[in-house]
Parts: structure tokens; sequence; C-alpha cells
């Protein structure tokens, strides 16, 4: 009787982790297939009249970049319906909203021109290691005036502290 128990009780607890199991590589799969395609739709519809330029200087909330699908429709973009929600998820996420200050502007201007924003998102620093940060991306070839770097720095060791 107890051993019976046990193994039913082990069956279902494999049963339950192998369906948590799936049911996260199932989201997982689906988010990336999500992200690619918002990412053709931009291709196929965003790419005709301008390149990424106007696109990667925006940092913008769902509701941001619904207003901007929405006048590019209306200046003659070519978006299905159903196409929509997907591009518009796919712009949150790969060019969504930065924390407001001074340097923000910077950013979007200066620093979207070699690499998207993810890899500054991404990289948590301390102000030192940040000023490391920004004088090893003007040896790559960034242009930063001193004003800018002091700003921008000011910015990124606020926002994206370690
Ligand atoms: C039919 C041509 C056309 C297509 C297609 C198009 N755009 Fe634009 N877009 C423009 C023009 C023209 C501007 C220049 C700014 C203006 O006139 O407002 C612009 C500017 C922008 C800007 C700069 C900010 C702004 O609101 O002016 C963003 C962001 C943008 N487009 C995003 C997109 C996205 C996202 C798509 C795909 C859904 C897209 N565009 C497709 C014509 C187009
Ligand atoms: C002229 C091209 C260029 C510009 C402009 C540029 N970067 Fe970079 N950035 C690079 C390259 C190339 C790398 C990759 C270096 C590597 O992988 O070793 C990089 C990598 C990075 C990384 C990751 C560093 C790491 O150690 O992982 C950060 C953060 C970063 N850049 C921030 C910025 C910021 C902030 C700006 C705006 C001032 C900026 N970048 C502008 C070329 C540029």
């Amino acid at each position: 009787m107890k051993s019976t128990l046990s193994t039913s009780l082990k069956t279902g607890f494999w049963l339950l982790v192998t369906i948590a199991a799936s049911a996260i590589s199932f989201a997982a799969g689906r988010s990336a297939s999500q992200s690619e395609k918002g990412e053709q739709i931009l291709n196929t519809s965003c790419m005709v009249c301008h390149d990424l330029r106007p696109i990667q200087m925006q940092a913008l909330d769902t509701e941001g970049w619904a207003k901007v699908v929405n006048a590019m429709v209306e200046k003659g973009a070519q978006v299905k319906t159903e196409d929509i929600p997907p591009l518009i998820e796919y712009l949150v996420q790969s060019y969504g909203p930065l924390p407001e200050g001074a340097g923000k502007k910077i950013l979007l201007n200066k620093c979207t021109i070699c690499h998207d924003l993810k890899r500054v998102k991404q990289h948590l620093s301390s102000p030192e290691e940040w000023a490391e940060t920004l004088a090893a991306m003007l040896n790559e070839g960034a242009s930063l005036s001193d004003e800018e770097f002091a700003v921008l720095l000011g910015y990124l060791a606020r926002n994206f502290r370690q």
C-alpha cells in the first residue's frame, strides 16, 4: 500500500515537473517566434520609406508605439490588421521606454549608431566602470563633446547601476 502511494506521488510529481518544463519551453519558443515575426513585419512594412534610424531614435511604450504605427499607416504604410499587435510588441521590446533625464536624448542620438540599446540597458555598472565604457566607445568612434560625456555619464550611472 505504502509503496503504491509513494509511487503514484512520485509519478504525479514528475508529471507536474514535465508539464511545467514544457510550459516554460513553450512560452520561450513562442516569444522567440513572436519576436521574429515582429521583426519580419518591421522589415517588410516599415523599411519602405525610411531606414531604421528614426525608429532607433525613439524609446516608447505600447501606447506610444501604437500611435506611431497608426500615424505611419495614415502616411501609407501597409500593415495587415493582424500584424499590428506583434509589430507593436516587437517595437516595445526592442525600442522600449528609457528613464527620463538629461542624458536620454544624447543616448538615443549618439549610442544607437553601431549597436542597439539592449547592449546599454543590460550593462549595469558602477559610475567608474561607466566612465571606462564611455571612454572605450570614444575609441570605437562614438562622438561626444566633453559636456555630453558628463551628462550621459551621470544619466547612465544613475539609471543603469549595479
Ligand atoms: C509610406 C511611407 C512610410 C512608411 C511605409 C513608414 N513610414 Fe515612418 N515615416 C514616414 C515619414 C515621411 C516620416 C518623416 C516624419 C514625418 O513626416 O512625420 C516618418 C517618420 C517616422 C518616425 C519618426 C517619428 C515620427 O513620428 O515622425 C518613426 C518612429 C517611424 N516613422 C516609424 C515607422 C514605423 C514603425 C513604420 C512601420 C509601421 C513606418 N514608419 C513606416 C513615412 C513612412
Ligand atoms: C562607433 C561605434 C559605436 C558607437 C557610436 C557606440 N558604441 Fe558601444 N560598442 C561598440 C562596439 C564595437 C562594441 C563591442 C565591443 C566588444 O564587444 O568588445 C560596443 C559595446 C558596448 C557596450 C557593451 C560593453 C561590454 O563590455 O559588454 C556598451 C555598454 C556600450 N557599447 C555602450 C555604448 C554607449 C553608452 C554609447 C554612446 C556613447 C555607445 N556604446 C556608442 C561600438 C560603438
